[in-house]
């Protein structure tokens, strides 16, 4: 379970997520038809060892890259390859640093050039259903809240939220304990403390709920190959609210896509 961080325990967690948001920028105004994820892959990780910090995915139970690049029906995890983006794609970019032994987590979708109207609308609902999340946090809440809050937000937009992945606990761990579901009913479940840190990250889907385990042990798409995006924030819950660790002071960018 994760736990409630000191002032200073903060204070690295803002530099491990100020990375990880950086990186998720830069690599955003690489993303074009052309443009492999091996490609942002490797940028990936040397931005974030010249911005000091380590990649956290980078070997984490064996997993090859340091970033996880999923394209269109692929929800999460896809590993980086020689993939060509292609015109009308969209891509969820998921990205982790560490500073000085704390961990960011946050992860976005944009478009490749012009995407359809359809993608367009699964990329705005599933970024709204995480601002659901997060406006839903403060200290005392239940997890129950914040989960049905995203719920809430998704099936407003009337499109399908995926069972099997969702949020967790963050510190000194990329994963700490509490696995957040992005659905479930109001009420229940443990309460968020002032201090505590999470990340939230919903994947919402053009078709069904279902997913597969492709044949890398890694990545997760549809089942129905339906399109899907994903938008991730590392947050920490304050006494009236959530501050979102994983923003770009300097230019007050985050990881919105
Ligand atoms: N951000 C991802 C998550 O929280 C972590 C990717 S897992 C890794 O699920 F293996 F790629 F590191
Ligand atoms: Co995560």
């Amino acid at each position: 379970m994760t736990s409630r961080r000191l002032p200073h325990e903060l204070e690295k967690m803002r530099r491990a997520g100020r990375i990880v948001a950086q990186t998720l920028r830069h690599l955003s105004q690489m993303v074009a038809p052309g443009v492999t994820t091996l490609d942002l892959d490797k940028e990936a990780e040397s931005f974030i060892r010249a911005a000091g910090g380590v990649p956290s995915f980078l070997g984490y139970r064996g997993y090859p890259g340091t970033v996880c690049a999923s394209v269109n029906d692929e929800i999460v995890h896809g590993i980086p390859g020689q993939r060509v983006l292609a015109e009308g794609d969209i891509i969820s970019i998921d990205v982790g640093a560490i500073w000085e032994g704390y961990q960011g987590d946050a992860a976005l979708t944009v478009g490749v050039g012009c995407v359809s109207g359809a993608a367009q609308r699964l990329m705005d609902a599933t970024r709204s259903a995480l601002y659901a999340g997060i406006a839903a946090v403060h200290d005392g809440v239940r997890l129950g809240d914040v989960s049905h809050a995203i719920e809430q937000s998704a099936r407003a937009s009337g499109l399908e939220i995926v069972r099997e992945y969702g949020g967790h606990g963050i510190g000194r761990e990329m994963h700490e304990g509490p696995h957040i579901l992005n659905w479930g009913p109001p009420g229940g479940g443990i309460k968020l403390r002032q201090g505590m840190t999470i990340c939230l990250e919903p994947m919402l889907t053009l078709g069904g709920f279902e997913t597969r385990l492709t044949g890398n042990r890694w990545t997760v798409v549809t089942a129905d190959g339906s399109l899907a995006a994903h938008f991730e924030h590392t947050i920490a819950v304050t006494m009236d609210g959530a501050e979102i660790l994983t923003l770009d002071d300097e230019t007050g960018w985050e990881a919105m896509g």
